[in-house]
């Protein structure tokens, strides 16, 4: 993922004028006519023939002086009106205007000016936990820290059409912030094998993580109630299959379930976070996510988030998630409100992108719904790590949906790298060999739902997949003692790619088997023509166990 390799294209962002923009920049001399409502009368005037050598401007000053008011000059470019208004000292003025305009021989029409009601079209919601929602719009001076999602709702992208299913524990459905937008036919319960996923009340109080997933996404707005999703014109869908054991073919069942229903899979779990476990999707939920991508969603292919993986503080790597290391997964990270790496997120190297979520103490967590079973109230201000980043990436990608509903599984991943902000000066950044910046900590960047939604729009579908397969490169020296490094070199030729019919590369999968006392003191690179490096196998804390790395 570190070493993608493709021409650049050049993306044009559409810019569509606000609805509160003003059209037109008057730029006239003209002294802007102004007096207080109420007071004010505008009139059309009639050059009679009787005007013979004055002018239009005289003939306001005269009728203004005959309805006991003042002529202050004609309205904006429009020819014969002109603004008359009542003169603040005549008070005892027996003369009543409408009725002396209504009858005067050269006004043509007039009208006492009124006060017109007009709003500016921000986005207010009267959900009482949306001003403490920082991730979507952060009011601190912090510059864009925040996913600029409003200008996109403005435009009135809001996911509509597109369906998200969180891949989880349980959504509590009859939640009011759920509900609305609840898709009953994307849903089903694995763990009881029915269709209604709502979630158990359990002895930890803890499967309350799905609906608060779901919350994220798609909580309805302007329901008086909690908080609003980063796509609340989604619908959202539950597959509950987090709480109790867990099978390679349920997860295979999961991955595809109503696949031409649910567009975007939300799946912010993974293998233990401990630093030790190397694990992914086994033969069936591999099988699933390739056949996800290519017959879900018609063809275009089912969108995968993951999440990266909480196992920052014991030195885990997203590398050895084979989730997050899958080709077919839109790998996200987590940054803090500061835009930094917290404790808890992992590093690697196909790491995709970050968005927001918890951090270190005394800074903010995400706000969103919550179930309301067992003891907590259906709102949160506490939903933390990469769990709580996979769903307002799961929601981004809806309103990129919404935009450019043909966009395939690899579009989805090629205009995250193309749009993705880098800000953090001390992350690791490196630039690839098609000059796209990239960091083990932070992918290609920061997720931008206004960038990523006007890329979609004019985005060109990037061509078939093809992929190209080295031979099997046996080494059977050992890692010699100096300088403690073995390279191996795979030179592929010019006639090989072109008969593969690659243009671009997107991906590189590498597969290894070694054998050492200690893998966990092992460190693997990739190291590409262009200088770029990619720490695909990292030394580990806990990586110490005598097993090869597979
Ligand atoms: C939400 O409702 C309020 C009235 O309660 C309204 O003023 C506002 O425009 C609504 N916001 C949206 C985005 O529809
Ligand atoms: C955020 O979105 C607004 C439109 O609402 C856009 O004008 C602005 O450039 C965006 N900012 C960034 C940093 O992308
Ligand atoms: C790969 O190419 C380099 C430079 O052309 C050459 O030095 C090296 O021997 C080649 N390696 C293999 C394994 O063919």
């Amino acid at each position: 993922m570190a070493s993608s390799l493709f021409p650049l294209h050049v993306i044009v962002f559409v810019l569509t004028l606000p609805s509160a923009h003003p059209l037109l920049q008057l730029s006239s001399p003209l002294p802007a006519p102004t007096c207080e409502p109420g007071h004010s009368w505008a009139v059309q005037l009639r050059w009679g023939l009787e005007q013979e050598g004055g002018s239009l401007d005289e003939l306001a000053n005269q009728v203004a002086r005959e309805a006991g008011m003042e002529s202050h000059g004609q309205i904006g470019h429009l020819n014969g009106h002109y603004l008359l208004c009542r003169v603040q000292d005549e008070e005892g003025d027996p003369r009543v205007p409408g009725e002396v305009l209504g009858a005067h021989p050269n006004v043509l029409w007039h009208s006492q000016e009124g006060i017109l009601r007009r709003a500016k079209r921000a986005m207010t919601f009267n959900d009482p936990q949306y001003p403490s929602q920082w991730h979507l719009v952060s009011l601190r001076s912090v510059h864009g820290m925040d996913i600029n999602v409003t200008g996109v709702w403005e435009r009135d992208i809001t996911g509509a059409g597109v369906t998200v299913v969180v891949v989880d524990d349980g959504v509590q459905h009859t939640l009011e912030d759920i509900q609305p937008n609840y898709c009953p036919e994307g849903s089903y319960d694995l763990n009881s094998n029915d269709p209604d996923p709502m979630p158990h009340p359990d002895t930890r109080n803890d499967n309350h993580h799905g609906t608060r997933c779901a919350g994220e996404i798609a909580a309805a707005p302007n329901n008086s109630f909690c908080a609003v999703g980063v796509a609340y014109g989604s619908r959202v869908a539950g597959i509950r299959v987090l709480d109790g054991p867990l099978t390679d073919s349920m997860e295979a069942v999961a991955f595809n379930k109503h696949y031409q229903i649910n567009d975007v899979y939300s799946c912010s779990w993974g293998p233990d976070d401990d630093g030790r476990t190397v694990d992914g999707p086994h033969p069936l939920g591999k099988a699933a996510l390739q056949h996800g991508v290519i017959a879900g969603r018609k063809g275009f292919g089912s969108i995968f988030v993951v999440a990266s993986g909480n196992g920052g503080q014991y030195n885990d790597n997203c590398n050895y998630d084979g989730y997050a290391n899958s080709i077919y997964t839109v790998t996200v990270g987590a940054v803090d409100e500061n835009g930094r790496k917290p404790f808890y997120a992992e590093e690697c190297a196909s790491m995709l992108a970050v968005t927001f979520s918890s951090g270190g103490r005394h800074l903010r967590s995400i706000v969103t719904s919550d179930w309301s079973l067992q003891h907590a109230s259906g709102c949160t201000e506490g939903h933390t790590g990469t769990s709580a980043a996979a769903p307002l990436a799961a929601g981004m990608v809806a309103l990129m949906l919404q935009a450019r509903p043909c966009l395939s599984w690899r579009d989805i991943q090629h205009i995250i790298t193309y749009t993705a902000t880098r800000y953090d000066t001390e992350a690791d950044w490196e630039m690839n060999g098609a000059g796209f910046h990239h960091s083990h900590k932070h992918g290609f960047g920061l997720l931008n739902a206004w960038r990523l939604v006007n890329a979609a729009k004019v985005w060109e579908s990037v061509p078939f997949l093809v992929s190209y397969q080295s031979p099997i490169l046996k080494e059977l020296e050992t890692i010699p003692a100096y300088p403690n490094k073995l390279t191996l070199t795979w030179n592929v030729t010019a006639a090989a790619l072109r008969q593969s019919g690659m243009q671009t590369l997107e991906h590189v999968s590498v597969t290894v088997t070694i054998t050492h006392p200690r893998r966990g003191n092992l460190e693997i690179v990739l190291l590409c023509p262009s200088g770029m490096t990619s720490l695909i196998g990292a030394r580990g804390g806990g990586h110490e166990w005598a097993v090869p790395a597979q």
